[in-house]
């Protein structure tokens, strides 16, 4: 099952994409991620992306691309994957398309998660995420059982740097001109489904399972 999260920074798609990647066994393909762990490594790939995600502007797509594009060609992605924050932009849409077209393949679902703007605003305030090993919190809705702890792992966990709130508005901005139209695209392509992101986070995800079938 190959399947792509849609939406807003800050709509869920990292929480439920976790969660849907350990119930079918598939591997999470996150970019933020990716350039996160480049970042903390201080690798030039890192470098490189910091300068864009901290303006809340999009890492450039021939920096984007080829990376998602060799990760889908490994062996753990041959039963599917799930991508998230990826693509971004129609050119990485159609870059996608290419890639598996060359394989043979297609994608089977593109899940947007939708919500207005002013939840996301106090969505990404609200925020923390470990470090060591990424697990996402909020500080009322997921909070960790110990403030500022993370329950997985142990460690300290933080602000996103580019959840200030004027990075945030910046972010949704781009994500309004540049993401939303894959919206369209995958419409066309009739493998579009939309879930109602503003509630719980179970809620949400049992939508997500009835799509996706158990
Ligand atoms: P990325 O890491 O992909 O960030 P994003 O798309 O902005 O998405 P977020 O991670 O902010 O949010 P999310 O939707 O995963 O929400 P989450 O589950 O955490 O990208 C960061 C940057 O990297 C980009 O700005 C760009 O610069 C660059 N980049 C990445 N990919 C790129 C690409 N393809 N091309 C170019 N540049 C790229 O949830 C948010 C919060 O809400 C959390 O606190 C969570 O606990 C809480 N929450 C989640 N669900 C619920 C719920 N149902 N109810 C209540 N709270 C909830
Ligand atoms: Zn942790």
């Amino acid at each position: 099952m190959k399947i792509i999260m849609l939406g807003a920074p800050g709509a869920g798609k990292g929480t439920q994409a976790k969660q849907i990647a350990e119930k079918y066994s598939i591997p999470h393909i996150s970019t933020g991620d990716i350039f996160r762990a480049n970042i903390k490594n201080g690798t030039e790939l890192g470098k490189k992306a910091k300068t864009y995600m901290d303006q809340g502007l999009l890492v450039p797509d021939e920096l984007t691309c080829d990376l998602v594009v060799d990760r889908i060609k490994q062996d753990d992605c041959k039963k599917g994957f799930i991508l998230d924050g990826f693509p971004r932009t129609i050119p990485q849409a159609e870059a996608l398309d290419a890639a598996l077209s060359k394989m043979g393949e297609k994608m089977d679902y593109a899940i947007d998660v939708d919500v207005p703007d002013e939840n996301i605003v106090r969505r990404m305030g609200g925020r923390r995420v470990c470090l060591n090993c990424g697990a996402t919190y909020h500080i009322v809705s997921i909070p960790t059982k110990v403030e500022g702890i993370c329950d997985k792992c142990g460690s300290e966990v933080v602000l996103r740097d580019d959840d200030k709130p004027e990075t945030v508005q910046k972010r949704l901005s781009v994500y309004h001109e540049q993401t939303q139209p894959l919206i369209d695209y995958y419409n066309r392509q009739g493998i579009l489904k939309t879930v109602n992101g503003t509630r719980p986070l179970e809620e949400v995800f049992a939508d997500i399972v009835t799509i996706l079938g158990a």
